[in-house]
């Protein structure tokens, strides 16, 4: 085995040679959020992960000069929702930089929305998983702010549901992007079972 080893100095430099291109892809999310004049602001964020399922709390790293931290900070609301696969074009087009206030929904052919639960901030109807969510905290990470988003209700198109979480978790329509409006889905499964010296032991505390 050879390996290439990259230096601080290397990642530093050139563009090209971010952590991100040399990282897996994540599923980018679609956030909708209010503007101070009301404007429902879309804007498409891969670096979405879940950090906590009991309370849901997803994390969300945003660039500091994007309306949707603005937004998120000043009304602590927001909707992440996940595109669906033959949405890309929205998704990718969602990236377009506006002035505050504007809305990308008057630009970007195709955004629709549906009211939300619980928080003010639509959901967009062109996602198959919606999750309403209040801000808890937000720190600053770098050239990113990460934001922690606690989430408050759900709303899943029902052909994804199963009640058996395997079956459920393998149909989801899950879509990664890698960059320069490279996207792929995933539905290529293998299957593994612990191997037999691990699968006995207990989980430590
Ligand atoms: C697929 C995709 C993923 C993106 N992921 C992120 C991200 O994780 N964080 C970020 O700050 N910007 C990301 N961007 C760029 C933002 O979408 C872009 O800055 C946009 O203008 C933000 O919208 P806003 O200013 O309305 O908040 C991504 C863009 C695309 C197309």
């Amino acid at each position: 085995m050879k390996w290439k080893k990259l230096s601080r100095d290397f990642l530093d430099g050139d563009r090209n040679n971010r952590l991100v291109y040399l990282t897996p892809p994540h599923a980018p999310s679609l956030v909708t959020t209010l503007a101070p004049n009301g404007a429902v602001n879309v804007g498409a964020f891969e670096q979405t992960m879940l950090c906590s399922n009991n309370p849901p709390m997803m994390l969300l790293a945003i660039a500091p000069k994007s309306d949707t931290l603005h937004n998120l900070r000043e009304t602590g609301e927001c909707v992440i929702g996940f595109p669906y696969p033959d949405k890309l074009q929205e998704a990718y087009d969602a990236g377009v930089r506006l002035p505050r206030g504007e809305s990308e929904l008057d630009i970007i052919k195709g955004f629709t929305v549906a009211p939300s639960d619980v928080v003010q901030p639509p959901r967009l109807e062109q996602c198959w998983f919606s999750a309403e969510g209040k801000l808890v905290w937000d720190k600053k990470s770098g050239d990113h702010v990460t934001c922690c988003v606690e989430i408050v209700s759900v709303t899943i198109d029902e052909k994804y549901w199963n009640d058996d979480r395997v079956v459920r978790r393998k149909g989801l329509p899950a879509t990664y992007y890698a960059t320069s409006g490279e996207f792929f889905s995933i539905g290529d499964w293998t299957h593994v079972e612990m191997s037999d010296n691990v699968k006995n032991r207990e989980h430590a505390d």
